[in-house]
C-alpha cells in the first residue's frame, strides 16, 4: 500500500488538531448490546434460509458489562466515546416508552461523564422496533412522525446528559451496497429472498413491505429517511435548542478506473453530495469511510493483483477518509465528526498503521482549513457485524467470545497515546 501522490501523509512538526478535538471509538448497541430481541434484525438472523451467518446472541454484553467498559475506553486515554440507544428497547410497543430501559441509557451517559468520555450519542444506528417494520418501515410515510416522536421522548429523558446528537447511521450505505449488487433498490425486488419471506411472514405482511433501514435502496426510502432526519432534528431542537444535531453519512471516496468516469460522477452525487445537500442546516455531519470504491464502466472493479486486502476482501485504503473530509468541506463547509473508521483485520499492526495513516489525513485536512472537530474509530471492540456475524474484527479491544473477557489490542494504546497527545505522537 503506497500513499497516492495527492494526498500526502502529512509531516512533523506541529499538530493541527484543535483544543478541545475529540478523540474515541463507536459502537451500536445491536452490534455490541446482547439480546436486543425486539428489533427487525434480530427477526432476520432468525428466519428459515436467512443471509445472516449466525445470531447477534449476547454479542459483547455491552448492556451489562457498559461501566466497565467505559473505565476501559477512558483508561486508555480517549475523551469520547460514540454510542447508539436502541428504539426497541426504548419503544418497545407503538406508543409504549419503558422506563427501564431510559434508566438504562441514563447510566451510561452518566457512566460517560464520570470517567471523561463526552458522549456523542446516535438515536438509530440500523435497528428498528419489529412494530415498525410491520408497519411499512422505512418505506411508510408515518415513519418520520414515530421517530421524530421518539427522540422528543429521548431527548426529554436524557437530553441533560449530553450535548452531540447523530439522529440516524448511514442513511446511504444502502445505496453503496445497491451499487455492489448486494440489496434491492425497487421493493418488489424483494420478492423470493428468504430473509425478506421470512420475515414477512413472522410480521404479518409481504416481502416487499420488509423495508429495515440497513439495506433499503429504494427511491422511497431516500424520501422517508430524509424526512424523517429533518423530522427529528425539528423534534429535538424543540426540546432543547442547543443540541448539536446531524447525521452519519457512508460516504465513499469515489475512484475511477478506465471508462468508469461517469458512474464515479453519478456515485458521487447519489451516494455522497445530495445526502450532503440534505445535512445543509444541521449543526454537523458525521463521516464514516473505510476504503475507497474503484468503479469501471458496468460497475466496482475488483483489487489490482497484489493489493494488500481486509478481511472483506476489499484493498485496504487508509487515505480514503481525508478525500471525504475534503469533499464535503467543499460542498456544504460546515463542521465535520468523523464519526467512524477503522478496519477489518486479525493483524493489529495493520490497524496500528492504518490508523495512523487515517488520521494523518483528517489533520492535513484541518491544516487545510477543514473544521473537523472529532475522530470516531471503529469499533471500540471486536463486535457483530451484521451479515458477517462474528469473523470481521474492527475493534481496538478483542472480545472472548466465550469469557466476554476484553483484552485491549496494541492499537488500543496507541490510539490513546494519539488523543492524550492530540495528535503530536504521529510526528514522531
Ligand atoms: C456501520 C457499522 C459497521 C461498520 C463496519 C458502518 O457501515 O455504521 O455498523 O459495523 O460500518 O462495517
Amino acid at each position: 500500500m503506497t500513499a497516492p501522490a495527492s494526498s500526502p501523509v502529512p509531516a512533523a512538526p506541529t499538530t493541527p488538531f484543535p483544543e478541545g478535538f475529540l478523540w474515541g471509538t463507536a459502537t451500536a448497541s445491536h452490534q455490541v448490546e446482547g439480546g436486543n430481541v425486539n428489533n427487525d434484525v434480530w427477526l432476520y438472523e432468525h428466519v428459515p434460509g436467512t443471509m445472516y451467518a449466525e445470531s447477534s446472541g449476547d454479542a459483547c454484553d455491552h448492556y451489562t458489562r457498559y461501566r466497565e467498559d467505559i473505565a476501559l475506553l477512558a483508561s486508555l486515554g480517549l475523551n469520547s466515546y460514540r454510542f447508539s440507544l436502541e428504539w426497541s428497547r426504548i419503544e418497545p410497543a407503538e406508543g409504549e416508552f419503558s422506563a427501564v430501559a431510559i434508566a438504562h441509557y441514563r447510566d451510561m451517559l452518566r457512566a460517560c461523564r464520570e470517567h471523561g468520555l463526552t458522549p456523542i450519542v446516535t438515536y438509530h444506528h440500523f435497528t428498528s422496533p419489529q412494530w415498525l417494520i410491520a408497519r411499512g418501515g422505512w418505506e411508510d410515510a408515518g415513519t418520520p412522525a414515530l421517530f421524530a416522536r421518539y427522540c422528543r421522548r429521548v431527548t426529554q429523558e436524557l437530553g441533560d446528559l449530553f450535548d452531540i446528537a447523530c439522529t440516524m447511521n448511514e442513511p446511504n450505505l444502502a445505496i453503496l451496497l445497491g451499487e455492489m449488487g448486494m440489496c434491492e433498490r425497487e421493493p418488489a425486488q424483494r420478492f423470493g429472498n428468504p430473509t425478506w419471506e421470512g420475515a414477512a411472514r413472522a410480521l404479518g405482511t409481504t416481502a416487499d413491505k420488509v423495508a429495515g433501514f440497513q439495506l433499503s435502496a429504494t427511491p422511497q426510502a431516500y424520501e422517508i429517511k430524509c424526512a424523517a432526519h429533518k423530522a427529528a432534528v425539528q423534534a429535538i431542537k424543540a426540546v432543547k435548542p442547543d443540541m448539536q444535531v446531524g447525521w452519519t453519512l457512508a460516504n465513499s471516496d469515489f475512484h475511477a478506473a478506465p471508462g468508469g468516469e461517469e458512474r464515479v460522477a453519478r456515485m458521487n452525487e447519489e451516494n455522497n453530495l445530495r445526502y450532503l445537500r440534505v445535512s445543509e442546516g444541521d449543526d454537523f455531519v458525521g463521516l464514516q469511510t473505510y476504503n475507497r470504491t474503484v468503479l469501471g464502466p458496468d460497475g466496482p472493479v475488483p483489487p489490482e493483483e497484489g493489493a494488500v486486502l481486509n478481511q472483506g476482501g476489499e484493498e485496504i485504503w487508509p487515505w480514503a477518509i481525508g478525500a471525504v473530509v475534503r469533499q464535503a468541506w467543499d460542498a456544504v463547509k460546515m463542521p465535520i465528526y468523523v464519526t467512524e473508521n477503522g478496519l477489518n483485520t486479525g493483524d493489529d499492526t495493520q490497524r496500528v498503521d492504518f490508523l495512523r495513516t487515517a488520521i494523518g489525513e483528517v489533520g492535513a485536512a484541518i491544516a487545510d482549513g477543514v473544521d473537523v472537530r472529532g475522530y470516531m474509530c471503529w469499533s471500540a471492540m471486536d463486535n457483530f457485524e451484521w451479515i458477517f456475524g462474528y469473523g470481521p474484527k474492527f475493534g481496538i479491544i478483542a472480545v472472548d467470545r466465550d469469557t466476554q473477557a476484553r483484552t485491549p489490542k496494541p492499537s488500543a494504546h496507541i490510539l490513546g497515546e494519539i488523543a492524550q497527545s492530540n495528535g503530536a505522537v504521529l510526528n514522531r
